[in-house]
């Protein structure tokens, strides 16, 4: 049986929720809203050419109905609630995240976090140590982030995970932020890597894969460091490196597995991907990819061999979607 994944280029994707014969996909991601409390200086879903006006919305009966129909067309199984900051609309997750039987929320953490139960995974958002990350997300919100974690009761169901996204500006400051970490009640952090649209040359950007070696570097050595508590995949972080990043890129696994949603008026419309319109794929680095490309077969493996045969959930969905 071919459990390969289909190779779809970033550059010919189709407007995935209209096609006569839908795709099936391991994932969905969702922006609950566009509306945001905080303006961070990196964030890709503010970026021009997105669909991210805050005034556009779907109410919550016909937002959940949408979704259900999603559900069933595509074989979703796992949901990512994001935005704009999804917990504006907690009452919608609340009933949200019994539609699938796996759920992501991914939060500023500025809104205190609600149990919805042992299924739930919170993904909170920290930028580096406090003066890094304010200077990127805000004053005052790292403060406001360590308040809602010390908030949480012993009892907490969902696990509590942190994630950082690695810049040029914060990557030689990591450590100090997993340090403040240990000792709160979060369960284990990820580092993802900034992203940025065609042409941004920030602060906070990669100038190319290569400038990005050291963050690597950085990471794996963390990752030595704190057993356990950093969950990125070591071959992830690997694939990252020049000689298969592009390779990966090229042929982007989450175009597959991850079918992207965003509000624009009230309906949903499925952006280039999670990263919206203007991502560039030459310098993307999101967690997600290269941990899907971890997991998968692809043209990487021709360079990177995997160390033993993928056969893990999201080949077995595709194995399963195949017949
Ligand atoms: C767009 S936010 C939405 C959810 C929520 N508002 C938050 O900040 O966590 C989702 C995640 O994307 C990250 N992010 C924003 N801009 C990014 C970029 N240019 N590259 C990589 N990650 C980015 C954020 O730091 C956050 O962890
Ligand atoms: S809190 Fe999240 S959605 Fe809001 S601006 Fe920051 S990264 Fe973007
Ligand atoms: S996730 Fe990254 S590599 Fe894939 S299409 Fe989007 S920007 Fe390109």
């Amino acid at each position: 049986m071919d459990l390969s994944l289909p190779v779809l280029s970033p550059t010919t994707t189709t407007d995935r929720l209209d096609v006569a014969e839908p795709a099936p996909y391991p994932a969905a991601m969702l922006n609950v809203t566009n509306r945001c409390n905080l303006s961070c200086k990196h964030c890709f879903v503010y970026s021009e050419g997105n669909p991210n006006d805050p005034a556009d919305m779907i109410g919550d009966d016909a937002l959940l109905a949408e979704l259900r129909r999603v559900r069933e067309r595509h074989h979703v199984h796992a949901m990512l609630w994001m935005g704009g900051e999804p917990m504006i609309r907690w009452r919608l997750l609340e009933r949200g995240v019994k539609l699938f039987p796996r759920n992501i929320i991914t939060t500023n953490g500025t809104i205190p976090l609600r149990d919805f139960g042992v299924d739930l995974t919170y993904v909170v958002s920290l930028d580096g140590p406090e003066d890094l990350n304010d200077e990127l997300r805000g004053e005052g919100v790292y403060a406001k982030v360590m308040q809602t974690l010390a908030a949480l009761p012993d009892d907490f169901a969902p696990t509590m995970q942190i994630q950082c996204v690695v810049t040029r500006q914060n990557q030689d400051r990591l450590g100090e932020l997993v340090g403040a970490l240990r000792d709160t009640k979060v369960d284990g952090m990820a580092f993802s890597f900034h992203t940025p649209s065609v042409g941004e040359q920030s602060k906070f950007s990669f100038r190319d894969v290569r400038d990005r070696e050291g963050a690597i570097d950085r990471v794996i050595e963390l990752k030595r460091q704190n057993r356990g508590f950093i969950w990125n995949n070591s071959r992830a972080l690997e694939l990252m490196r020049a000689p298969t990043a592009k390779l990966v890129t090229d042929n982007c696994p989450t175009l597959r597995t991850v079918l992207p949603l965003y509000v624009e008026g009230d309906r949903l419309v499925t952006p280039r991907c999670c990263y919206g319109n203007d991502a560039d794929c030459d310098r993307c680095a999101g967690w997600v990819v290269f941990a899907h490309a971890a997991k998968l077969d692809g043209p990487w493996d021709d360079v990177l061999p995997p160390s033993s045969p993928h056969d893990g959930l999201l080949t077995q969905f595709f194995a399963a979607m195949n017949g």
